[in-house]
């Protein structure tokens, strides 16, 4: 059967049918049946709160739940037919209903809008999605916590402009992302809470004339409240923008991720090897293993600030109440998700796979005259002003430049012709594994100080997993 505009829900006041192609353009139903669990429990818990005010019977009550029971098992198993004619999934759902039970299925809709059905479906299921979504940022940050533990002591370059600047333990490295993505645990929470308020009482916009009892809605549906105007309630998206604003920045944290492994796993770098089961070859070059998934999950960036931008642009200057270009609300918030969630358990399995070389990342920290910094140090604590002792050194990496000579190269008689400040001291203080030792202070790369942040990094997954 095709239900075209006159026999549509909503067709008593039809004489014409849109035509079949428009019927499909103006359908949502590709793309919001997925909420179909959050349409049944929304009806469920509705339904439930109609009976309990007296609106509609116990009889019709137990009806309605149990032919939704039963639609949901046939969607489970794949046994429901979707009908693109029905445009969206709050329309099949009930049509369905209403053809196995009847009457009952046609009190359903009492004093309720699809206007704050559709909210009420988004937010519940985007408490869900971004509640996945946290879980798979913590999978990641264990993961990264885990390569730090086992790799701690490793020294590498650190890198300002992309130039060598001074060696930093691996482990720091690494946990630098672990608080990247801590915060961005914060703001997946701070997503999910701002969907955990119903819309649903609201009806189309004005609220309803039926005894509705909206906090009993919310507690059967496990939201913590309900909106307190219902015209907002219907028309607010703020709740799918700051979902798709956590997963923007959690992929940008990830293409920074990427970046790294990518040069790190370039012939000039070789810091890491990754996984062949996270590499690909070339139909061409036998020789090549590319890093193409972190390259995919680089390029993926950019879809999912489109997505953002295009939810941004959808709400812009829309007038209250429901206006029908809000149904292209979901679509790109469902890719974000999507596109971030299989790019954490990629990027998850990428890190906790791959090989670190020690040796390499070692002897590129000896490079780059690292240790420039702690010589100015070393002459400040023999009274030299700062601003002179950065001349003094920087003149003598300028030497050492000349002569190919690494700081480490140098003797103490090399040292004292630069400045007679320098004594046995300044060649141990630019032994590297003291440069990196010396940097004590809470948050800097010494060994103390990153073992006392994998503590706090740990404990802190721990409390946010709870
Ligand atoms: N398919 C619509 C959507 O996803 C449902 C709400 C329709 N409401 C309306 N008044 N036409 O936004």
């Amino acid at each position: 059967m095709k239900v075209t505009g006159t026999d549509a829900m909503w067709g008593g006041r039809f004489e014409a049918s849109p035509s079949e192609f428009t019927q499909v353009f103006g359908a949502s139903l590709p793309v919001d049946q997925r909420m179909w669990r959050a349409d049944i429990a929304g009806s469920v818990a509705h339904s439930a709160m109609l009976g309990k005010q007296g609106v509609i019977s116990q009889e019709d009550v137990d009806a309605i739940h149990k032919g939704l029971e039963a639609i949901g098992k046939r969607i489970e198993a794949g046994e429901f037919e979707f009908d693109i004619n029905d445009e969206d999934i709050h329309m099949s759902i009930e049509r369905n209903l209403t053809e196995a039970i009847g009457a009952a299925g046609g009190r359903l809709h009492t004093g309720r809008s699809r206007n704050d059905q559709v909210a009420t479906d988004a937010h519940l299921h985007c408490k869900g999605l971004a509640q996945e979504l946290i879980g798979l940022v913590n999978d990641l940050r264990a993961a990264l916590l885990e390569v730090a533990d086992a790799n701690f002591g490793v020294v590498m370059p650190g890198y300002t402009h992309m130039q060598k600047a001074q060696p930093v333990l691996f482990s720091h490295h690494l946990l630098a992302y672990y608080w990247m993505f801590t915060r961005d645990c914060t703001r997946l929470t701070a997503a999910r809470d701002a969907a955990d308020c119903m819309p649903l009482g609201s009806a189309a916009l004005a609220g309803t004339t039926f005894p509705l009892d909206r906090a009993f809605t919310a507690e059967q549906l496990g939201f913590a409240g309900v909106y307190p105007n219902s015209m907002d309630a219907v028309s607010d998206r703020d709740f799918l923008l700051d979902l798709s604003y956590a997963c923007s920045v959690t992929m940008m944290h990830l293409s920074r991720l990427c970046e790294e492994i990518i040069y790190w796993s370039s012939d000039e770098f070789r810091f890491i090897r990754l996984s062949d089961a996270y590499s690909t070859g070339s139909s061409i070059m036998p020789q090549k293993k590319n890093p193409d998934f972190a390259e995919l999950i680089r390029g993926k960036t950019g879809r999912v600030y489109g997505d953002l931008v295009q939810l941004l642009t959808v709400m812009k200057a829309l007038p209250l109440a429901y206006n029908k270009d809000m149904q292209e609300d979901k679509e790109g918030v469902f890719d974000a998700v999507d596109t971030l969630g299989d790019s954490l358990v990629v990027m998850t399995g990428m890190i906790r796979t791959m090989t670190v070389n020690a040796d390499r990342m070692r002897a590129g920290a000896h490079g780059g005259f690292m240790a420039a910094t702690d010589l100015a140090d070393y002459l400040v604590g023999k009274g030299m002003p700062f601003r002179d002792a950065h001349a003094v050194v920087g003149k003598l990496v300028l030497d050492c430049e000349k002569a190919g000579k690494t700081l480490q190269e140098l003797t103490v008689a090399d040292l004292q012709a630069a400045d007679p400040l320098f004594d046995e001291g300044a060649v141990e203080a630019v032994d590297i594994d003291q440069v990196v030792a010396k940097r004590t202070t809470q948050g800097g790369t010494g060994h103390d100080a990153v073992k006392a942040q994998l503590e706090l990094a740990k404990q802190r997954l721990a409390a946010d997993q709870a």
